[in-house]
């Protein structure tokens, strides 16, 4: 067994991975769209509802949340992600949201990584916490006592697996076997008492995925799809730091890689229909896009990037005044369609166009009920 724990290096890595993020944004952006410009709602100039009672209250997983706001998974285990995770936590815990930590291998394999993944505990105390661990692990020697161990760690409410194909065949150090994994789910969403949340990084869930996660019994999917933050860019300019040019130019190919977000969060409802929640998320950067996700159904909406720079690089008001402006948005929108709570926005008629239209109607798509195309 000797790769049993390979950790040496994770945590440069982390923190290229930040640095990268954050001083090459750019680059590392995709340059395709989340697709929710061709989600609309109709405009209702006699809302016939006061902004004050506007509530943007829900439940995930059986957790109450002031709004329907997720912190994507992000960091830990270096030095800045100390920094960067206290301020998180500090936010989520503020607002009410929930947030998930960034992936606890590094954590598992040297316990003197720990501390910058104990203090979103220690600074959310109320706050819903998703463990996190790569899918890809439990090929390559973690099981029920690493999933256990990453949740402990976090007196989490949850344990996200990500899964990310695309990003190990880029990556450096990447790790290719994927064959079996969905089996592992299954054992893993029996033995494990905490609710299962299966997420991607940036491509997207499909259709015919969210069926096979269903029958494996995760609690919830977070679709993370394409339009953001460009996985496969990210490590194919860690390739390029390492004069690794097959990896370089895969990553600069596969840039744009995926399912816009807003298809596969229409594609895991219409899978799914009720039977696990949903986290929309993957370049969802202002509250009328959140709104159009929350309409469609997902439960909650996830952001990564752009907390994360904020995390690394500004204060906590900074970041307080993004998430402030983000709900105002999500706020906004409500009250221009008259609807006062998430519940209502559901109901608000919705035009699917373009793109997206030609994709669900080609895939036969079943769309949800509010929708006229
Ligand atoms: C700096 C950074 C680190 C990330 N690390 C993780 C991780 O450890 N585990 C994970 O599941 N996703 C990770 N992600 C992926 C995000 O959770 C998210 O799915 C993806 O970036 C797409 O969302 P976005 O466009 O809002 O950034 C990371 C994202 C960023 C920006």
């Amino acid at each position: 067994m000797t790769d049993r724990f390979p950790h040496k290096g994770i945590s440069n890595r982390k923190e290229a991975h930040i640095d990268i993020c954050c001083q090459q944004t750019e680059k590392i952006l995709m340059k395709r769209s989340n697709g929710f410009e061709d989600i609309e709602f109709v405009h209702n100039a006699f809302p016939e509802i006061n902004f004050a009672e506007i509530s943007l209250k829900t439940t995930f997983l059986g957790h109450t949340f002031n709004y329907p706001v997720f912190i994507s998974s992000i960091t830990g285990g270096m030095e800045k992600g100390l920094k960067i995770n206290k301020l998180l936590a500090q936010v989520a815990e503020d607002f009410g949201i929930g947030l998930g930590a960034g992936s606890q291998r590094i954590a598992l394999e040297d316990e003197s990584k720990q501390e910058s993944f104990t203090i979103l505990r220690a600074t959310a105390p109320h706050a819903f916490i998703a463990a996190n661990l790569g899918i890809v692990q439990f090929n390559k020697g973690y099981g029920i006592k690493e999933a256990k161990r990453a949740i402990e760690m976090l007196e989490a409410d949850a344990l996200i697996l990500h899964t990310n194909p695309l990003q190990e065949a880029i990556q450096p150090e990447g790790d290719f076997e994927f064959k079996g994994l969905l089996q592992k789910i299954k054992g893993l969403t029996k033995a494990v008492d905490k609710p299962i949340i299966i997420k991607e990084v940036g491509a997207g869930i499909s259709f015919e995925v969210a069926k096979k996660l269903i029958a494996s019994n995760v609690a919830a999917i977070e679709v993370a799809g394409a339009g953001g933050t460009s996985w496969a860019a990210i490590e194919g300019l860690r390739a390029a730091q390492r004069h690794e040019l097959l990896k370089q130019e895969t990553g600069a190919h596969f840039r744009n890689w995926g399912i816009p977000t807003a298809i596969s969060t229409i594609e895991v409802l219409s899978a799914t229909q009720g039977q696990c929640e949903i986290i929309s998320s993957g370049g969802i950067r202002t509250g009328i896009e959140a709104a159009k996700a929350l309409a469609l159904g997902a439960k909650l909406v996830g952001v990564a990037l752009p907390v994360a720079c904020l995390a690394a690089t500004k204060t906590e008001k900074e970041l307080k005044a993004w998430l402030n402006q983000f709900i105002y948005e999500l706020k906004v929108t409500m009250f221009i369609l008259g609807a006062k709570n998430l519940e209502a926005l559901k109901t608000a008629p919705i035009l699917i166009t373009g793109k997206t239209k030609d994709w669900l109607l080609t895939r036969g798509i079943d769309l949800p009920k509010q929708v006229q195309i």
